[in-house]
């Protein structure tokens, strides 16, 4: 019988990470009476430099609705995890002594795409791991959602929905950027859900041309405004032809002159077609809060389906829900792979049917 596990958070944080802790711990303590919970500090650091706290079943009470993590969390990138630290730490080697010296039967890591690839790094180190799926951009492979994407899709709608009572008074060109690094599926489901009428998501890069059209298009018909959703990570036709290299060089130049992608388009409709255009930038603010109900449920879900594989022995895993069934899919198939929007989707589809531009 499974006796120690150890928890942490790593990479962005984003609401339902206490919601999901919580469901792993409850999961289990209903049928193990002697389980000891360690809680990481930040991350991997905590697990790297051997911070640590031990919990109680006090620690997960009432924070089902509680935003952020009661553990921390840090940044703590993949590529340098074979790179010792300024000290000569070798991180990897310093991880598996942690997990040895606290006799963990598993290890629990709460993370995105980077920090799922570490997990998978020590799965192959010989750890017991399971990883669960964080992320607001809904961009991991394996799992039809991430916990906090919903909750992120909710405000960053309402971002949209507050935007469209004054663009409807000024009529003016208004957009609101929108997180999701690479991956465009928060844009894309914010977007629709604010009623916005121009959305630009990195799967489907846009031509300027087609962007004022569609603007241009909505004046003729006597509408006074236009809101665009534009993903932090959207990408014209020209610049998703450069190399990743040339692409990186063109990022490093634009950062010279505009604070984000959203400001080289605003920039570019007012030169041609001389409206004013506002920005908005919810940033971090979708991150923040308390998780939507949604969340609550599937991190409930995620967090027992967790304690269940734990139960189980069953490790090397990432409980991801497909087609509405929590799944255990084995790190190494899902482990390094982004799951991106297709531009063929039925959601993306949807949009266009009802007279959305994505500006292609
Ligand atoms: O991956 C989550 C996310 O919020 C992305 O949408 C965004 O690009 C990034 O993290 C922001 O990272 P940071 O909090 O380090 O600025």
């Amino acid at each position: 019988m499974i006796k120690r596990i150890g928890l942490l958070t790593s990479g962005g944080d984003c609401q339902a990470l206490n919601a999901t802790m919580r469901g792993v711990v409850k999961g289990l303590t209903n049928s193990i009476d002697d389980l000891e919970v360690y809680g990481f500090d930040d991350g991997y650091k905590g697990l790297i430099y051997g911070k640590y706290r031990m919990l109680t079943s006090k620690d997960f009470s009432g924070i089902l609705t509680q935003g952020g993590t009661i553990l921390g969390t840090s940044r703590q990138p993949f590529k340098l995890m074979r790179v010792p630290d300024t000290n000569g730490l070798d991180k990897v080697e310093a991880m598996k002594q942690t997990y040895y010296k606290l006799c963990l039967d598993c290890l629990v890591i709460l993370g995105g795409n980077g920090t799922q690839k570490t997990a998978n790094l020590l799965r192959e180190e010989g750890l017991n791991i399971i990883h669960l799926p964080k992320t607001i951009d809904n961009d991991i492979w394996g799992t039809d959602m991430t916990f906090g994407f919903q909750s992120a899709v909710n405000i960053a709608t309402n971002a949209i929905d507050c935007i469209h009572t004054t663009a409807a008074s000024h009529g003016r060109v208004f957009i609101v950027e929108v997180m999701g690094h690479k991956v465009g599926s928060l844009t894309l489901h914010a977007g629709i859900a604010g009623g916005a009428d121009i959305i630009l998501i990195p799967e489907i890069p846009y031509d300027i041309e087609k962007v004022v059209a569609a603007i241009q298009k909505r004046s003729k018909a006597g509408k006074r405004f236009t809101i665009l959703a534009v993903a932090e990570g959207a990408i014209s036709k020209e610049d998703a032809l450069l190399s990743k290299k040339d692409y990186k060089k063109k990022l490093e130049d634009r950062a010279k002159k505009y604070p984000s992608v959203s400001y080289e388009i605003a920039d570019k409709i007012t030169q041609k077609l001389g409206s004013e255009v506002r920005i908005t930038v919810p940033g971090h603010t979708q991150r923040g809060g308390a998780p939507c109900a949604y969340d609550r449920v599937l991190s409930t879900r995620i967090g027992a389906g967790a304690a269940e594989a734990i139960l189980d022995g069953e490790y090397g895993i990432m409980i991801g829900v497909v087609n509405g069934k929590i799944k255990r899919v084995p790190l190494e198939e899902c482990a390094g792979k982004l799951k991106m929007v297709s531009p063929k989707d039925q959601t993306v589809k949807a949009a266009k049917q009802i007279g959305i531009s994505f500006g292609d």
